[in-house]
């Protein structure tokens, strides 16, 4: 009775421990999900895309700069709005990292979707998701592709402005070093041109593409960019700060050109045309140039595997009151 007893209590203890272990497990591996505020927050979503399509509609701009702005959070620490983050006693800002600064823009977009949403559910959508849901309004918003956004990613407490500054790519880097870094964020080349295609919309300064026109004999369409120079001029700091569509032909519309243009050795950047400059994704940037649907459907899936690098989930991180601080 006794040793009955005691063989009884051991399985259980030893099953009670299982169980902690397998709940443990399964917390720090929380998978995001596109239903997580479906109980909690049941209009997040319809009021997030409400606050993303005044904005876009006011500046077309704007979908390109939302776009890019979940990039630039999901590729430091992971997709947890670090980059969201001012300065403060405890925070170096990224949006003072050299890629950001003067150039990352629709911060006040973002803070204000948050606003709206904290006004119907309070403290429970994070930042982080707000901007991965913003990134895909923005591209329905400019006629993109649609795909089912994840959610349950929580903020982080921490940002790293030398972080930031290491690892978001540089207009300059070389086609192996932007398959590497998306790489290492389990991004393949095919999510890397993929992704690249975001550069359908938006703007760049002359800074950022002075030396692609200027380097004569370069691989650039030299109509192109003798048009470049026009508004870029060749002495910096003159002109650094003009703007030019980082797809020549439809700049405010989601559609398939910048490959097109990559074919004709029109883009932009560096970092645009070593996609399309005799390498190993020459025949991915062929492919999605005469292939529209295709693009649309791997962006969105690549958006979808973007939106999954390192999320802090379970009890991780915080859901801040505003984007701009910490709780
Ligand atoms: C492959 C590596 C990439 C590099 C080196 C790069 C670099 C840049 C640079 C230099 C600019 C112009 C900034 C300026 O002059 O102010 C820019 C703009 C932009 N980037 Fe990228 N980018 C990359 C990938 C991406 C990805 C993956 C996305 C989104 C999925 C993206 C979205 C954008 C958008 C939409 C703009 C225009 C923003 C605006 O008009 O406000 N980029 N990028
Ligand atoms: C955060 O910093 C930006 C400049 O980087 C500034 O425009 C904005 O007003 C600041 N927001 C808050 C709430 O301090
Ligand atoms: C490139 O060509 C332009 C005009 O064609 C010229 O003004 C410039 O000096 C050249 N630059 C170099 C580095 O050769």
């Amino acid at each position: 009775m006794t040793k009955s007893f005691s063989f009884t209590s051991h399985a259980n203890v030893a099953f009670a421990m299982l169980l902690l272990f397998f709940i443990m497990s399964t917390a720090s591996q929380a998978q995001l999900s596109s239903t997580f505020y479906d109980q909690t927050c049941p209009n997040a979503l319809a009021t997030i895309k409400s606050s993303i399509s005044r904005a876009v509609s006011r500046e077309s701009r704007m979908a390109a700069s939302l776009m890019r702005l979940h990039f630039h959070d999901c590729f430091v620490q992971g997709c947890d709005a670090s980059l969201l983050l001012n300065d403060s006693a405890s925070i170096v800002s990224e949006k003072n990292a050299f890629q950001n600064r003067g150039s990352a823009r629709g911060f006040e977009v973002i803070d204000d979707a948050k606003a709206q949403v904290e006004k119907i559910c309070p403290g429970v959508v994070s930042c982080a998701d707000i901007l991965a849901v913003a990134a895909r309004d923005a591209s329905v918003a400019v006629s993109g592709p649609s795909w089912t956004v994840k959610l349950g990613r929580r903020d982080a407490t921490r940002a790293s402005q030398a972080q930031a500054e290491s690892d978001l790519p540089l207009f300059t880097d070389s086609l192996d070093r932007l398959i590497s870094r998306f790489g290492d964020r389990g991004l393949s080349p095919r999510d890397l041109v993929a992704l690249s295609g975001a550069h359908t919309i938006g703007q760049a300064q002359c800074s950022s593409f002075r030396d692609r026109i200027y380097n004569n004999g370069s691989d650039i369409d030299s109509n192109f960019a003798t048009t470049r120079r026009r508004r870029c001029p060749a002495a910096a700091p003159n002109g650094n700060t003009n703007l030019a569509p980082l797809d020549l032909v439809t700049p405010n519309s989601f559609d398939y050109n910048y490959f097109k243009n990559l074919v004709q050795k029109k883009g932009l950047l560096e970092s645009d045309q070593v996609l399309f400059s005799g390498g190993s994704t020459d025949s991915i940037v062929s492919e999605y140039s005469s292939k529209p649907a295709t693009f649309r459907s791997d962006f969105g899936i690549a958006m979808i595997k973007m939106g999954d690098v390192s999320p802090l989930t379970g009890s991780a991180g915080e859901i801040r009151r505003i984007c701009t601080a910490l709780n």
